[in-house]
């Protein structure tokens, strides 16, 4: 009988216990902030990734006392893997989670861990420190596992019980362990491989991947821009190729894809190996904001002498499109630099959370904002598709400008000939 534990309830470990306690599984969710906790308890998720109707009737055992998790037999760590101001690895939390569990572990446990690290972390850091506490031998008194989660925010059509799921164990006896008990609330395929490190680097190739193509089309659309090229013209004449990728331009944010390469930066630099193609699309895509920056002020010279004081909205505070999650988000990039050329900064964004921040900016909804001289649509919400281009020309006064950067309207006819419109 597998008793389930759940390390961590946000995005990831909330959808996890979620898919638990659907297939009637035991299901303790243990988390130290115990505000999640209480609104978890009537229903309400703060990230709004799960709705009332969702979350209504979990059996989720909700606790922040890690004496109870002596209950469970099988703990699945779900807990934030960022990186620190120097763009390093901040994997301290895991580190706490393991003294945690370390001092719970009892014989035959299993403990899979899903936070997206570099590959080699679980051998080389977690099992090493849940040995320590527990004073017990891994392989021996208890077992490790690795799966890496690929839920997507934001995209109702993927999830936990419907996406392939990976799963890696320490050994073939646990692999079979993992195998049946994520079995039990994972209704898609599940992908084992041969070892937890191929596990960790599969996930983080997910995520390189995604970066290094969206860099090459965010740089591309800087020499377009040079040669007066509607790049999104250019896109779709390319992907009329039946073998051309269709990865698009764009601002590339978040908690995985603009984190996780930095993970494997940091492994291969231990190991003296180069990463130039991954270090230089980091590169282009956290300066993709700058180019932005200065297309706005190059185009509003040509109908205003100076762009001091000008008022310029950013549309999309959060870092992807209809999600509330605002975690590295490069629209905070544009409200600075913005400000620092001058502009007053008004930001709009009717789904963004933002917990704490360190710059500070105007945050309005749309229907008190003012008329601007420029707004910068970073994040293509429906909401903003629903204002439509008429709506948002509405609020821009004569000679402005729409800077758009998913090009939600790219084909949209523009209803007054004093506007300019930019999208890539
Ligand atoms: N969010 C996503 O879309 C997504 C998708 C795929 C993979 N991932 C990966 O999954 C992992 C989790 O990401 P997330 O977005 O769910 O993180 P998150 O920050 O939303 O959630 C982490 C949770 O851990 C809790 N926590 C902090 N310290 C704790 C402790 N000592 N003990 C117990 N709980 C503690 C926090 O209160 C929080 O609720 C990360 O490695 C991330 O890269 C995330």
């Amino acid at each position: 009988m597998y008793q389930f534990a759940v390390i961590g309830l946000g995005y990831v470990g909330l959808r996890t216990a979620l898919a638990l306690s659907g297939h009637k599984q035991f299901v303790i969710g243990y988390d130290v902030n115990k505000e999640r906790l209480s609104e978890l308890a009537c229903n309400y998720d703060c990230n709004l990734d799960r709705s009332e109707a969702q979350l209504e009737g979990h059996t989720i055992q909700l606790t922040d006392d890690s004496n109870r998790l002596k209950d469970a037999n099988f703990y699945i760590v779900d807990i934030g893997t960022p990186v620190n101001e120097f763009y390093v690895p901040d994997m301290s939390v895991l580190k706490i989670v393991c003294k945690t569990l370390g001092s719970v572990l009892k014989a035959k446990d299993v403990i899979v861990f899903e936070s997206t690290v570099y590959p080699g972390a679980t051998e080389e850091i977690f099992i090493p420190l849940l040995e320590q506490v527990s004073q017990l031998k891994c392989g021996v008194d208890f077992f490790v596992g690795y799966s890496p989660e690929r839920i997507v925010p934001g995209d109702e059509a993927h999830d936990i019980v419907n996406t392939p799921k990976i799963i890696a164990g320490q050994d073939a006896a646990t692999l079979k362990i993992i195998e049946k008990a994520y079995a039990l609330f994972v209704d898609s395929k599940l992908v084992s491989v041969s070892c937890i490190k191929a596990a960790e680097a599969a996930k983080v190739l997910e995520n390189i991947q995604r970066d290094v193509n969206i860099a090459l089309m965010n740089e591309y659309t800087t020499v377009m821009d040079r040669l007066n090229v509607s790049m999104s013209e250019v896109l779709m004449a390319a992907g009329t190729k039946w073998n051309f990728l269709p990865f698009r331009p764009g601002l590339v944010g978040g908690h995985c894809i603009s984190v996780d390469p930095y993970y494997l930066i940091y492994k291969a630099r231990g190991l003296h190996v180069d990463t130039d193609l991954i270090n230089s699309a980091r590169k282009v895509n956290e300066n993709f904001t700058q180019f932005i920056s200065n297309k706005l002020v190059s185009t509003l010279m040509t109908q205003y002498p100076k762009v001091s004081n000008l008022n310029v909205t950013i549309l999309g505070l959060s870092y992807k499109k209809n999600v509330s999650d605002t975690r590295n988000s490069l629209s905070f990039h544009l409200v600075s630099q913005l400000t620092e050329k001058g502009f007053n900064v008004t930001c709009c964004d009717p789904l963004a959370l933002i917990k704490e921040h360190s710059i500070d900016f105007q945050r309005l909804d749309w229907e008190s904002l003012p008329k601007q001289q420029a707004f910068v649509i970073a994040v293509d919400h429906d909401d903003f598709k629903e204002i439509g281009i008429d709506g948002i020309c509405e609020k821009l006064l004569p000679y402005g400008m729409i800077l758009d950067i998913p090009g939600l309207f790219y084909q949209s006819r523009l209803p007054r000939n004093d506007i300019t419109y930019w999208s890539v």
